[in-house]
């Protein structure tokens, strides 16, 4: 499988998806996050008024390593882990066997099976750069997700025109220093350089590895338009709760939930 054309991997995603975990972490400075987003998402499968059917089956489109599948795995759902990346495949199915896996890009997507709902956590909606890849991606879902969307963004509009910030994070094995420096324009689009000093403890060698990902953010309008009439904006909440209404100006997520 090629990379869509033209774009430069991200490592942490690709070769380094190993230390996916440990840089999630770093980045947001919070150990456990991952089991606070997969409770909220349990809370929208079912709390969310307008699902017609109880979700039992769901697509995790740029699941990575599996952050959010391995707790929905446990929880008894039927999930479907959707990526272009196959490092992280690997090791998601490695990490969690129950899990189902497909190696594929959104530009792309072609799956043909229905899912009672699509989750597409921590921005991951961004990572469609061009106008036929999101036409391409939202008709799918709209096609293939039969009662819940989840489309996690971060609120951008609160973003400065540029950010520079370091963060460390440890394991047992590996300790990680990441400066991340970013810029963002009026076209919603954010282009970060990384660049992480990953200590090996065990061999006390220090590795600097530079990184970078653009990322196309989406207002809800055009997340409306993209997946048409048919579906319903049930929820919008700035920050995994369901009770935690958006505020554009100081909200810190942008979490959509779509209902059919
Ligand atoms: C920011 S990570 C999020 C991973 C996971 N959802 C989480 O919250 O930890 C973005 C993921 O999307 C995948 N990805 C990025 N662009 C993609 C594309 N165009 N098609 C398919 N997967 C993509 C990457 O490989 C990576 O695993």
């Amino acid at each position: 499988m090629q990379m869509a054309k033209g774009r430069r991997q991200t490592k942490i995603y690709e070769d380094l998806a190993r230390h996916f975990p440990l840089w999630r972490e770093a980045c947001l400075a919070e150990k456990g996050r991952d089991l606070k987003e997969t409770e909220f998402i349990k809370q929208v499968f079912q709390a969310v008024p307008g699902t017609l059917r109880p979700v039992r089956s769901v697509v995790d489109l740029g699941g990575g390593v599996g952050t959010h599948s391995r707790g929905l795995v446990e929880a008894g759902y039927d999930v479907t882990l959707f990526d272009q990346s196959r490092p992280a495949i690997t090791i998601a199915k490695q990490n969690i066997p129950r899990l189902a896996t497909v190696h594929g890009t959104f530009e792309t997507i072609y799956l043909d099976m229905g899912f009672d709902a699509a989750i597409c956590m921590w921005s991951t909606p961004a990572y469609v750069h061009s106008e036929a890849g999101r036409r391409h991606f939202y008709r799918w879902m709209r096609e293939h997700a039969q009662g819940v969307i989840i489309l996690d963004q971060a609120n951008f509009h609160t973003y400065p025109g540029a950010f520079h910030k370091i963060y460390e994070a440890e394991n047992d094995e590996y300790s990680i220093r990441v400066t991340r420096d970013w810029i963002f324009g009026a076209d919603n689009c954010k282009r970060t350089e990384f660049v992480y000093e990953l200590l090996d403890k065990r061999t006390g060698k220090t590795e600097t590895i530079e990184d970078q990902e653009t990322q196309q953010y989406l207002t809800v309008r055009q997340l409306r338009h993209y997946l048409g009439r048919e579906w319903s904006l049930a929820h919008l909440v700035g920050d995994y709760d369901l009770a935690e209404r958006y505020e554009r100006d100081s909200s810190s997520r942008l979490i959509t939930i779509f209902t059919k």
